[in-house]
């Protein structure tokens, strides 16, 4: 069989042998760029520059081949072996020589064929309600990182039904990382325009919230939606907490950041539940680490209802290493959840499964997170190290694994939306 043999790049779809002709841009670079690139790279993406034409891709393309080679991008953090997820962005060994043939052959165009981007379904809908940060943040010209809480309240005049949720930055430049949290006691709206840095938080955050993750965003994330006839609810009257994360910038800046609902449209059969497993869960307490350490903490939920899962998102801070979840059934079987070998804290996101994961009743779910606190982690905020304990700020430390959930039904595991 030598000189015929099969490149398959993902599904079905695109299958390119040795034998015929060579891969071209239509038929197999195109749709692999619109499943893994687009999202990023289009314009008012957070990509430097737009790869939607041909003539965009073939101008990189060499750069396209030496970047998608090293796994420098797509960017994409979870061991696609161990779990995959809806949402991936990731190329398999097989799409990374197809780039490789694809240029070695002369980046051959092919026959013009229109494939949607997979970005621009998701632009489509229009947001049933658009909440904007109260006022534009003024960033002032100190090139110094910048975490601000703000508030929006929402002013729901009942609870309303979410089918998709969606930040949107006011500045794609400064706006580094977001994460949304609902409160209802609307005793934090105090904390609006605080800094991350002002001794007055402490007071808020032991204040209980609502949902204390309701939506993390990170560049590159789209809005996240949920299965058909499920929906998150959101407590009327509840404000909105958002903790921004700023880059530093050397001139003045404003950023007036948005976050935008999608009402559930059928009627809403099961609500959208989060799980959130927190420091107090951690079995190796206290959740402190020293430095010069590097302690692994270790988190056991017991299962009481069988569960749906939608999406994981584990979140740590700046010194967080490695991040393992998985369920273990009654009976010993393992379910995988995530596992991120290479925390990064710069690319975080909701974990969406391609097909819900049902965990029975009576399982557990297991959490394993590292932490290094060393001189030698270059992410260290604290050089040299510092004691660290648990804190909202990026300088202090979290342990989460927020898991979005419905209460489980037969059939569940085969729902592909
Ligand atoms: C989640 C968003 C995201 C996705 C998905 C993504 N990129 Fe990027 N890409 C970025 C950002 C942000 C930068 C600039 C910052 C950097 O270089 O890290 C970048 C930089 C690049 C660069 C320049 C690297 C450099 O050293 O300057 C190339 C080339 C590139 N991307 C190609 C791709 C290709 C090809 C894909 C898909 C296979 C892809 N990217 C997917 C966000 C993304």
């Amino acid at each position: 069989m030598q000189g015929f043999w099969c490149i398959t790049a993902w599904a079905i779809t695109t299958t390119w042998c040795w034998g015929q002709t060579a891969p071209t841009y239509y038929e197999n670079i195109q749709p692999l760029i619109a499943r893994n690139c687009s999202s990023c790279h289009r314009p008012g993406g957070i990509g430097p520059f737009s790869l939607l034409s041909y003539d965009e891709v073939a101008a990189k393309g060499t750069f396209i081949g030496k970047v998608t080679k090293s796994r420098y991008m797509p960017p994409w953090k979870a061991d696609p072996v161990y779990q995959s997820f809806r949402n991936q962005t990731i190329l398999t060994e097989e799409e990374i020589d197809l780039i490789q043939q694809w240029l070695a052959g002369g980046m051959q165009m092919g026959k013009v064929q229109h494939v949607k981007n997979s970005s621009a379904l998701n632009t489509v809908a229009k947001p049933d309600l658009v909440l904007p940060m109260t006022k534009s943040y003024r960033l002032t010209d100190q090139a110094k990182e910048d975490f601000r809480f703000f508030v929006i309240p929402t002013n729901l005049r009942s609870d309303a039904y979410l089918s998709a949720i969606e930040f949107v930055p006011g500045n794609r430049k400064q706006v580094h990382h977001s994460r949304v949290m609902v409160d209802s006691t609307r005793k934090i709206r105090g904390i609006d325009g605080m800094s991350e840095l002002d001794p007055r938080i402490k007071e808020f955050q032991t204040i209980p919230l609502a949902d204390e993750f309701l939506y993390g965003w990170v560049p590159g994330n789209t809005k996240i939606f949920f299965p058909p006839g499920s929906a998150k609810r959101i407590p009327k009257g509840a404000d909105l907490i958002l903790n921004i994360h700023y880059s530093p910038t050397s001139s003045q800046q404003r950023d007036q950041s948005v976050v935008n609902f999608y009402f559930a449209k059928k009627p809403v059969l099961r609500e959208v539940k989060t799980l959130t497993l927190k420091e107090s869960d951690i079995r190796n307490q206290p959740f402190f680490i020293e430095a010069e350490r590097r302690p692994t903490f270790y988190m056991d939920y017991p299962v009481k209802k069988d569960m749906a899962v939608i999406s994981v998102m584990p979140h740590m801070h700046f010194i967080g290493k490695s991040f393992l979840a998985y369920a273990v059934t009654p009976e010993g079987q393992q379910i995988p959840l995530i596992k991120i070998d290479k925390w990064d804290f710069n690319w975080q996101t909701t974990y969406q499964f391609k097909k819900l994961i049902a965990i029975p009743a009576g399982s557990i779910i297991h959490v394993e997170a590292q932490f290094d606190n060393t001189s030698e982690n270059p992410m260290n905020p604290n050089h040299p190290p510092k004691n660290i304990g648990y804190g909202w700020n990026s300088t202090d430390e979290m342990c989460n694994l927020v898991i979005y959930y419905l209460d489980y039904q037969e059939g569940d595991e085969l729902i592909d939306y």
